[in-house]
């Protein structure tokens, strides 16, 4: 009778097991303080935002946890996809969230949680990578093809001046360039508004996925934007206020800027979280979009995106490339790779969506 040997890995891996909601048992976790080395490791937050079925995508879980003596010590979160490659259409996730506690790290338990994932998805993304994850992801063969940039926009240089501490008797002297920034950005939006209507986006609906699907081939934005992730993750955002703007044709959606403000030291950040449109329509969503940050009392707008489809129009608007690089990974099943060596040739997002994390940008 063969013997049979339970090596480590397979009794890690049969600690493994998928969740839709998260967690089953909140008891189940040791440590919230330990837990979350962000805010999406709150319960009540991951459930509003990843908890499942997701339409799109109902065999995808929403996480996968590690669990040892009854409690939960690692977890892989993640967000169901869908990505257009030429013709085909292919299931995807977002790795969103990795974490191991610390007394179990070091034994391969994040590398099965990231197998696991592999195994259910195609194509898998993460950007935002702690250091540890990077090595990790790289030892397992995901590949860097993208960089995200940050580019950033002034709306007021009174509000700049103000965050480094320059009195307000200075402050006075930058108040004619602060208005005819206002005057030019609203210039933009008029003329914007004799064929285009400017309007909030209460709720997305299909028609969101459709603008998707309609402008993937020009401009190389094979992941899919779906309506119901962006109102779970922007509108529907248990604790953080987002808004949304849009541009209609005809009543036809033919643009979307998701946004929110933030801060970083005193300066006050209007926040670009996610925006789509064709490059022709760029500036007039990206006038609308300060406007409304202007309104909120950003000092300036913030956007992280994939640049290369839109070419030089981030530079005429007058944003500046903050020195930041965002490495995106991904992990390709190697079939798709070799039916298509074409496949990384232009970036498949325009952005990356937001970060669950409090904005942070270098000092
Ligand atoms: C990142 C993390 C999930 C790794 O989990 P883990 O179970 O310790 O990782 P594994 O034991 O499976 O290691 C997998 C590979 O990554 C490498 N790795 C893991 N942690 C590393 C670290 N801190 N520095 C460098 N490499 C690291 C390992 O060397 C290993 O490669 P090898 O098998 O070729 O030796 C864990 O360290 C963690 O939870 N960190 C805090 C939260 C975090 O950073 N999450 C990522 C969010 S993006």
């Amino acid at each position: 009778m063969p013997v049979r040997t339970c090596t480590v890995a397979e009794r890690l891996r049969s600690r493994i097991r998928p969740i839709t909601s998260f967690p089953e048992d909140p008891r189940a976790i040791p440590d919230p303080e330990a837990w979350g080395h962000h805010v999406l490791s709150s319960p009540d937050l991951w459930n509003a935002k990843l908890g499942g079925p997701h339409p799109h995508a109902p065999g995808v879980p929403c996480a996968w946890i590690y669990v040892s003596g009854g409690a939960i010590l690692g977890h892989q979160g993640v967000l169901p996809a869908l990505f257009d490659l030429g013709t085909s259409t292919v299931p995807g996730a977002w790795a969103v969230d990795l974490y191991v506690d610390p007394k179990e790290r070091a034994k391969g338990i994040g590398a099965l949680l990231t197998e696991r994932l592999e195994q259910v998805a195609p194509i898998a993304a993460a950007g935002g990578l702690t250091e540890a994850a990077e090595v990790l992801c790289r030892r397992r063969g995901w590949i860097e093809p993208f960089e995200l940039m940050t580019y950033v926009r002034p709306l007021s240089l009174r509000g700049l001046l103000r965050a480094i501490g320059i009195p307000a008797w200075m402050r006075g002297s930058v108040a004619a360039i602060d208005a005819l920034l206002a005057v030019h950005d609203l210039a933009r939006v008029r003329r914007a508004r004799g064929v285009l209507t400017i309007r909030g986006i209460e709720r997305f609906d299909p028609s969101a996925e459709a603008l998707s699907q309609r402008l993937a081939p020009s401009i190389g934005a094979h992941a899919r934007r779906f309506a119901d992730t962006l109102n779970r993750r922007f509108l529907d955002h248990p604790t953080r206020r987002y808004r949304s703007v849009g541009l209609f044709a005809s009543d036809r959606l033919d643009g979307y800027a998701v946004l929110r403000t933030g801060s970083y030291r005193r300066v006050r950040l209007g926040i670009i979280a996610d925006f789509l449109c064709a490059p022709d329509r760029f500036a007039a969503l990206m006038a609308a979009a300060f406007s409304a940050l202007r309104r909120d009392g950003a000092d300036i707008a913030i956007v992280r995106f994939f640049g290369p489809a839109f070419g030089r129009a981030p530079e005429r608007l007058g944003f500046l490339r903050w020195g930041t690089r965002l490495p995106l990974f991904v992990h390709v099943r190697s079939d798709l790779r070799d039916a298509m060596p074409d496949l990384f040739e232009r970036p498949w997002f325009v952005t990356w969506g937001d970060s669950d994390m409090e904005w942070e940008l270098p000092a």
